[in-house]
This record gives C-alpha cells, structure tokens and sequence, in this order.
C-alpha cells in the first residue's frame, strides 16, 4: 500500500527437508514474483541449497555475537556468505523458548544491520494482553526497545512484522480490521521517531494466513504484505498467498 513493494515470507520453524527445499526452490524459479519481494526462511542446515536471483533468503534467527567462542550459534556474516538478506529476529516463539528478551532482540537486530541482513522484526501480543485491551502499548513497547538501541534512521532499514501469539499457528486469524488497526498504530508510534521512515516502511502480517485469507488482509492500507508459518511449507498456498499481495 501507499507505494510500499509488497513483500512476503515464508518462515519455515522447525519443518522441512532438502527435498522441500529443492521443491520450493523450483517451484518459486519457475513462478511469476514480479512486483513483490518474496522471502524463504528454511532453517539453517538448508540455507546454502537455495540459489535464486527471483526471490531472497532469510534466517529465522542470528547470533548477536559477529563471532568467536559461542558454540551452536550463527553470525550475521556467516548468513551473509550462504546468501541471505534478511533474517526473522524475535519471533514469539524465541521470546517464548529461548527467553528472547527486548533488549537482546534489540541487540540481534543492531548485529542484522551491521552485516547488512534486513532484520524481519516481529512484535505481537499474548492474549491475555489481547483481552485487556493492552495490544498497543506492549507493541510499542517492544518496537521501543529497538528503536532505542539502533535509532530511528535505522528503520528505513527494516520490515516489522506484527504477529499476534494467539493467531499464531491456531486458525484463528487477526481479522483485515484487527490487523489494519494494529498496524496503522505502529506507523503512527514509529513516526513520531522518523516520519520518512515510518511512511516507507514495510509492515508484514502474520497468524493464521492461508491462499484464503490472504487477498483480505493484504487489502488493508498499513498491511504490505505477510509472514506466513504453515501455509509457506506448501508450494501452492505460498505461491497463492504471494499472487495475492501483489
Ligand atoms: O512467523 C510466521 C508465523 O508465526 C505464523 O505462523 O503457521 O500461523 O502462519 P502460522
């Protein structure tokens, strides 16, 4: 919307398989992806097998370290080398597993732009926040914590993605309302950081989106696009949902 190149990923989690990849990698090759940007986050032992000049690669995950002893994690520079220009930082799930705090997450999207990865930054709230009618602040919130580490210039660098954790993997999809509302109010909160960059910047949904719901949603003026979970491991759905942000 309002000029913003749509823009959709596909985060993986933990799903998948070389076969997958090499499906997914042909599948999206010989599909039409004009007009959009199309990103395919698979987990890290398949990034290297993805090669395309159609779509990019994304990470769902990096190390704030550049490197050094810290076994099992992954630098922004080594996503670099295997081809990656984006990467997933502070999925709800990480919050939630891995205890991802707003400060760390903050500190892994400072490592993201330092290595020139576009951090895919997700904020949403649980749903008992949801109920109380809190949604904004803690979205807010969090959003601040990162403006606060890199500065707001840093935006125009960046794609949020707003995922609300009770629409996450349940069915249960934040309606085009629901999200447009959400979305329109990370705009305004980040705008009054940078203008310029807020107006530019590319807000992704995510929870629960499907090749049906997806024309709805992306229809909202401050939706331009989408992080989609399940749909995006079936080469049909993602290839529908990408057709439908165009
Ligand atoms: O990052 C994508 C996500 O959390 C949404 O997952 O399965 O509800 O589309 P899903």
């Amino acid at each position: 919307a309002a000029g913003r190149r749509p823009l959709v990923a596909g985060n993986w989690k933990m799903n998948g398989d070389l076969k997958l990849a090499s499906a997914m990698q042909s599948a999206l090759q010989d599909a039409d992806l004009t007009d959009l940007d199309v990103v395919v986050c698979p987990p890290f032992p398949f990034l290297a097998s993805f090669d395309s000049d159609k779509f990019a690669l994304g990470a769902q995950d990096l190390s704030h370290f550049e490197s050094g002893a810290h076994t099992g994690e992954v630098a922004a520079g080594m996503l670099r080398e295997v081809g990656c220009q984006y990467v997933i930082v502070g999925h709800s799930e990480r919050r939630t597993d891995q205890q991802e705090s707003n400060e760390l997450v903050a500190e892994k999207v400072a490592a993201a732009l330092g290595a020139e990865l576009t951090p895919i930054l997700c904020v949403g709230e649980p749903l008992p926040v949801r109920e109380a009618g809190d949604e904004l602040h803690y979205v807010s919130a969090q959003l601040d914590a990162v403006v606060t580490r890199v500065g707001a210039p840093q935006l125009s660098k960046m794609v949020i993605a707003y995922e609300p954790i009770w629409a996450i993997g349940t069915g249960n999809t934040a309606t085009p309302e629901q999200a447009q509302d959400v979305h329109a109010h990370i705009r305004r909160h980040l705008s009054k950081a940078n203008a310029e960059a807020a107006a530019g910047l590319r807000i992704l949904y995510g929870g629960s989106v499907n090749a049906d719901n997806a024309v709805q949603l992306f229809a909202q003026p401050d939706v331009d696009g989408g992080l989609i979970g399940g749909a995006s491991l079936k080469k049909d759905d993602f290839l529908a949902i990408c057709q439908a942000a165009k």
